[in-house]
């Protein structure tokens, strides 16, 4: 068996978590590679005062106070320092004359990233449900307080209601999809996909939507391009959602074209193009998150919920794929897809 020291020298060098240890005057008599990297100063850790190495108030509130007592009992608070978390549990320890302090900093930051995810999607989720629900609430209970003679009056507060209830329900459907994207619970199952087929079938599916906006469609698929490898219902999906909001976000008048060539290397390539509203190219870097839009009330003006590029992008990276956007304000949008070619 290797020597103890050995094995200790070996544990705080590889371990990932920064051990700090202080003399009874507060400076640094050992400091493990973790945190010298975590904590960088100039000069050198080893012999600097805790003060220069970590700012934290109540950190070195805490270990003044373990300095000016030789003691107490460990405590554990979490620290923030130039844009990281950490987790600092602080031990005093006395040995006969001798008095020192250990300091274990763990990093804590992503655990605090994927908190404030699941923090905004819960709040994200609730005012979106919230909304339709006080409508549906509101205009209930005005039919259900009778003085409502009128049968039109009647037919469009009932509208309002199926409306709302409809947009409910596929904020639950598409919710549930990306949790099962997510939890690889709706495993791509790849096979050749005829994109002739798919988008001249997808595009037709929108032909009342576009006729009634006054919006024309065109399909442009080039001879030459061949099947690619991919899960049919799962890129219809992408496909509806692209043409969704090609023909939600453009106004009366304007056209969408939807294209497929072969792009060289074994890929072939999908456009979506239209000449609506365009995205400002601040907000490009984003549109792919849960819950984002540009304009939240046009949006949700719309029946939009800002799911569908995030189930678009779950999609095509589960193909291993790519997807992007090009856009210039008030000139149009083209959302571009990269697959492979099949076989
Ligand atoms: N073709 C487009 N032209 C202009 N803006 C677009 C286009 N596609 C998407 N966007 C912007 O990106 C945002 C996110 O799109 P996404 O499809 O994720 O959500 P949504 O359309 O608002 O709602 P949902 O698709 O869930 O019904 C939209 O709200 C819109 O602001
Ligand atoms: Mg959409």
């Amino acid at each position: 068996m290797p020597d103890k020291s050995v094995i200790l020298a070996a544990i705080a060098r590889e371990m990932q978590t920064g051990v700090l240890v202080l003399d009874k005057e507060g400076r640094a008599l050992y400091a493990n590679p973790f945190l010298v990297q975590s904590f960088p100063i100039t000069g050198g850790v080893e012999g600097a005062p805790v003060s220069a190495i970590i700012k934290n108030e109540t950190l070195l509130k805490t270990i003044d106070g373990f300095i000016g007592a030789r003691g107490g009992s460990s405590k554990e608070i979490e620290i923030s320092e130039s844009g990281r978390f950490f987790n600092a549990r602080i031990v005093p320890l006395a040995d006969k004359a001798e008095f020192s302090i250990l300091l274990f900093l763990q990093d804590i930051t992503e655990e605090k990233r994927v908190e404030t995810i699941k923090k905004d999607f819960v709040a994200n989720v609730s005012h979106e449900l919230r909304t339709p629900l006080a409508s549906i609430k509101g205009y209930s209970e005005t039919l259900l307080d009778g003085g409502m003679e009128d049968m039109d009056t009647q037919k469009e507060f009932l509208r309002v209601i199926d409306r709302h209830a409809t947009r409910m329900s596929r904020l639950i459907d598409d919710l549930l999809i990306l949790s099962r994207l997510e939890s690889h619970q709706m495993p791509i199952v790849f096979a050749p996909v005829d994109l002739k087929e798919l988008i001249n079938a997808t595009s037709s599916g929108f032909k009342m939507q576009s006729q009634d906006k006054g919006i024309k469609i065109n399909v442009a698929i080039r001879d030459d391009t061949p099947k690619v490898s991919g899960d049919r219902d799962r890129l219809e999906q992408v496909m509806v959602n692209l043409l969704d909001n090609a023909i939600k976000y453009t106004p009366s008048g304007g056209s969408v074209e939807v294209s497929a060539a072969p792009a060289g290397d074994g890929h072939v390539r999908i456009d979506v193009t239209d000449t609506g509203f365009g995205i400002p190219v601040e907000d490009i870097p984003r549109i792919f998150e849960r819950f984002y839009r540009v304009d939240k009330a046009r949006s949700r003006e719309l029946g939009g919920t800002g799911l569908g590029l995030a189930i678009v992008k779950h999609i095509i990276s589960g193909h291993n794929g790519r997807v992007w956007v090009e856009s210039v304000p008030g000139k149009g949008s083209s959302f571009s897809v990269m697959l492979k070619v099949w076989g």
